[in-house]
């Protein structure tokens, strides 16, 4: 039996969901095994705002409209990984996941990439010394692109053995700030379904690091030159397709003052700290952005936008709100039955 840890950050709580599911299943199989947010690290926010680790489609975006009041420059990922330094807040961790016999890192997919805030926290881990097993996880809208190859690459330069990787598609929750109406239920439904699914693909991913465990030589996945074929234009629309809609139609930070309350949820939700308030006391947005979709999801009175359209448009309230509807439905139904 092994003992496992899960460090995972999530935007709208989908990933969140993922790394309970992997614990659901560990557990089942005798593990144990601990969650860790990346953001109770707390100190972290302010490494986030003052390194910021932009992805290709967040630097042409503010190529085009710079909105960062500070001067820092945006570092590609290929610099920043040859300048990683082990950042002092973090040396501790060495010691502290030094029980953990293996460690899962699991972050949605941003851009083709893991999300910076999870980017800026694996470059600033310490070398680790004594040898780790760790694997990836992922969750997306279909197109991981390079998440599993960055990772590994990562994870490895940090002395970590990097024994896999598993993913999953479940809803798509990232384009419901985008449509008219988000029905709840029905995705709640299909959130069911995929997190069965999802049960199933894990189960299969543990017993393959079981037998690692063993010593027993195992295969989880081999990518086949088939999927790699159809692969390729479908990541080549989806690449194109996150570049042109996030610069043309997400980028951006507007507000409605007639509809704010002035509650501060976006301040204290925006995991990487960039929301501070103006002289009126209004949120304002004047940094460099990951476009987590957070603030706008979490806003109760609908005052934020990023742009026309996701003005007055739907909202994704989480998993838990949609797994509520569904639990509501049966027992509605069976009340009926009655
Ligand atoms: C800024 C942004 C970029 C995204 N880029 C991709 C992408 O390249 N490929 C993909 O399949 N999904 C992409 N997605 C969808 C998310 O990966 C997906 O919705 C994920 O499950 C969200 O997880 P979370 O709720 O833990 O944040 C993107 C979402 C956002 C907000
Ligand atoms: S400003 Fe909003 S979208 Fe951008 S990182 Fe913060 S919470 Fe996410
Ligand atoms: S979450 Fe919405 S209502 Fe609350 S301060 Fe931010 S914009 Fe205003």
């Amino acid at each position: 039996m092994y003992r496992a840890l899960l460090v995972y950050f999530s935007g709208t709580g989908i990933t969140r969901h993922f790394a309970q599911l992997i614990q659901e299943q560990m557990e089942k199989r005798g593990h144990s095994c601990d969650l860790l947010n990346l953001e109770e690290l707390t100190d972290i926010t302010v490494l986030w705002q003052k390194k910021p680790v932009a992805l290709p489609y967040t630097i042409r975006a503010e190529e085009k409209r710079p909105l960062s009041k500070y001067p820092w420059p945006y570092v590609k990922l290929r610099d920043a990984l040859n300048s990683a330094a082990e950042n002092p807040v973090l040396k501790s961790l060495e010691h502290e996941w030094d029980d953990y016999d293996i460690i899962g890192f699991g972050s949605p997919v941003y851009g083709f990439r893991p999300a910076p805030v999870m980017i800026r926290f694996l470059l600033d881990l310490p070398r680790f010394k004594k040898p780790k097993r760790v694997f990836s996880f992922a969750t997306h809208d279909g197109a991981q692109g390079d998440y599993e190859n960055f990772m590994s690459q990562v994870l490895t330069d940090k002395g970590f053995t990097f024994a896999g990787h598993i993913d999953q598609t479940f809803i798509y929750s990232a384009s419901a700030v985008m449509r008219k109406s988000f029905d709840h239920l029905n995705s709640g439904r299909l959130l069911v379904k995929k997190s069965d699914e999802a049960r199933n693909n894990i189960d299969i991913f543990l017993k393959y690091l079981d037998n690692i465990f063993k010593g027993v030589k195992d295969i989880y996945r081999i990518a086949t030159p088939m999927s790699i074929i159809f692969g390729l234009p479908y990541r080549l629309i989806y690449s194109y397709g996150i570049d042109f809609l996030l610069n043309y139609f997400l980028f951006g930070f507007g507000i409605h003052h007639d509809k704010c309350i002035q509650c501060m949820t976006c301040v204290v939700q925006c995991p990487q700290g960039l929301i501070e308030l103006d002289e009126d006391n209004y949120p304002i947005r004047l940094y460099h952005c990951m476009y987590c979709l957070r603030c706008l999801n979490w806003c109760p009175t609908d005052a934020l936008y990023f742009s026309r359209l996701t003005e007055d448009k739907a909202r994704f309230p989480g998993p838990e709100v949609l797994l509520e509807a569904v639990k509501q439905d049966q027992l509605a139904g069976r009340l009926k039955n009655l």
